[in-house]
């Protein structure tokens, strides 16, 4: 990491070239370190966005000691189960964090549903990116929109479509504005030991053989010699498996 100090928070945004070499030291950096610069050059400008799975816990916590300015956002896709919800209002009461809902647009649901029922996304890929689309990728738009830099619990380790996520990024599609990864090298172990050494609460669905956790319908427990996000849109191949949160370079 770059012993240079970071340029003040700024209120004008940054050339996103400019942005991303003021960034380029942390590429190597740890967490915490990544977590503290962003908490100095944006302050409540960066945001973690969260699904509340075990890596966006480390986050959470180690933005409470490191990054307390971090807002927090969620893409309530309106699916989630049960589980999820009652781990966001553990966070909002032991962190006294503010968690930022952003819900799909109304009328794109009822459009959705109305027509096409319950679980089109069960009917093709197509079909399942619409409704990745309306529920995930739309009201991320909005939850990025002013900000200067988002973060995000990918690891390299989860899957063949994230074998090239860099801890520093320039995330183009969003205008220009930082993403970073911080836990981008880490390993699914080195995640849950940050858990248990630093008592993380977390989603209890991970107890019950389910690695990682997204909409409900979507997803399911995975047997112990399956691939962490296996349970994931299980009924598509592989390369398939992202919801467009994070298109595959
Ligand atoms: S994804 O396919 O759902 O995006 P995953 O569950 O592995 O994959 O999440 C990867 C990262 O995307 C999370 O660490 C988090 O930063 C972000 N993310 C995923 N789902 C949401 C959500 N519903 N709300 C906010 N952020 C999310
Ligand atoms: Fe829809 Fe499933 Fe995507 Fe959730 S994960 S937005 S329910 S297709």
């Amino acid at each position: 990491m770059s012993s240079a100090l970071p340029s003040p928070i700024l209120e004008v945004p940054a050339a996103p070239e400019a942005l991303l070499a003021e960034a380029g030291g942390l590429k190597d950096a740890r967490a915490e370190e990544v977590l503290a610069w962003v908490e100095a050059r944006f302050g409540a400008r960066a945001a973690l966005a969260s699904s509340f799975g075990v890596e966006d816990m480390v986050l959470i916590d180690l933005a409470k000691k490191h990054a307390p300015s971090l807002r927090v956002f969620t893409l309530d896709t309106g699916r989630l189960p049960p589980e999820t919800y009652e781990l966001m209002d553990v966070v909002r009461n032991r962190y006294g964090v503010t968690v930022e809902t952003f819900f799909p647009e109304r009328a794109r649901v009822e459009a959705l549903e109305s027509t096409q029922g319950y679980f089109s996304f069960r009917r093709s890929l197509e079909a399942r990116k619409e409704c990745c689309a309306i529920r995930k990728v739309e009201p991320l738009n909005r939850a990025l929109a002013g900000r200067g830099a988002w973060l995000t619990g990918l690891r390299r380790e989860q899957s063949v479509t994230r074998t090239a996520v860099e801890v520093v990024e320039l995330d183009r599609d969003h205008g220009g504005l930082l993403k970073l990864n911080p836990l981008a090298a880490w390993s699914q172990r080195e995640v849950w030991a940050y858990i248990k050494e630093n008592a993380v609460p977390y989603n209890s669905l991970h107890d019950r053989g389910y690695p990682s956790i997204g909409c409900a319908p979507c997803t399911r427990a995975v047997k112990p010699y399956e691939d962490e996000r296996a349970g994931r849109w299980w009924w598509e191949s592989r390369e398939h498996s992202e919801c467009g949160l994070h298109p595959v370079r």
